[in-house]
């Protein structure tokens, strides 16, 4: 089949003002779109950028918007998009370095402002530390996150609210709060109760629509709001 594609071009450092290129490629039903765009740069514009490494949905580095829908390349059948246009731009609200590749600086600062990392309590163990695989159930969901950044660049509130944490960032405070090994819940909590923190949410659900790793972003969301709510009582 033959698939027609409207790529965003933009090199800030050269151009006045982005642009729309259409590429003509042949695909397989069973091809990605990230396999057509790999066709698009090895055998027709050398100069398309776009990032991507593992291929199948592990890295999370292809998050792009295909058809107005964030998602990654590399998860995105050619032949749900036949007969179509597949209209391909970068992550909104995410400063574009060349075409579909974006700064990721800002969102990776917000994550780590979680401090993203297991603060146990008490000496160092001689080995690993233990979990109950009842406790370890409850980070199931979010454990699964790979950073791809569609949450974020779906979510409404992004456009309105620069300064918003942003799903992404909840979801990896999420993934410690509930952590049972971690010491550190109420200073956790903390760091996400203001105004552009949890608070910010207005449950439009986009995030947990997108996410290629099904993460039930929101309601992990909701779930910190009222966790919260409960630590101020
Ligand atoms: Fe990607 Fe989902 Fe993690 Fe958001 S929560 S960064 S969409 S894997
Ligand atoms: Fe790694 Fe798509 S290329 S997730």
């Amino acid at each position: 089949m033959e698939m027609q594609f409207k790529i965003f071009r933009y090199d800030p450092q050269v151009d006045a003002e982005p642009r729309y290129q259409d590429y003509k490629v042949k695909a397989d039903p069973r091809d990605r779109i990230l396999d057509c765009l790999n066709k698009i740069r090895w055998e027709q514009d050398g100069t398309l950028s776009y990032r991507m490494s593992c291929g199948h949905g592990v890295c999370g580095s292809d998050g792009m918007r295909i058809n107005g829908v964030c998602g990654l390349a590399c998860q995105q059948l050619v032949k749900d998009y036949e007969g179509q246009e597949v209209l391909v731009e970068p992550l909104p609200f995410f400063p574009v370095v060349k075409d579909l590749v974006v700064e990721m600086e800002g969102f990776l600062e917000r994550i780590r402002e979680q401090r993203s990392y297991l603060m146990a309590a008490g000496d160092h163990p001689e080995k690993e530390r233990h979990q109950d695989p009842k406790d370890r159930q409850k980070v199931d969901d979010v454990i699964r996150c790979i950073l791809c950044a569609c949450c974020t660049g779906a979510c409404p509130v992004m456009g309105k609210n620069g300064n918003y944490v942003g799903p992404a960032a909840l979801v990896w405070a999420y993934r410690y709060i509930y952590d049972s090994r971690d010491s550190q819940f109420r200073e956790r909590l903390k760091n996400i109760d203001f105004s552009d923190g949890a608070w910010s949410c207005e449950n439009f659900f986009d995030c947990t629509r997108v996410c290629p790793k099904k993460i039930p972003v929101t309601k992990c969301i909701n779930t910190l709001k009222k966790e919260i709510e409960k630590s101020r009582s």
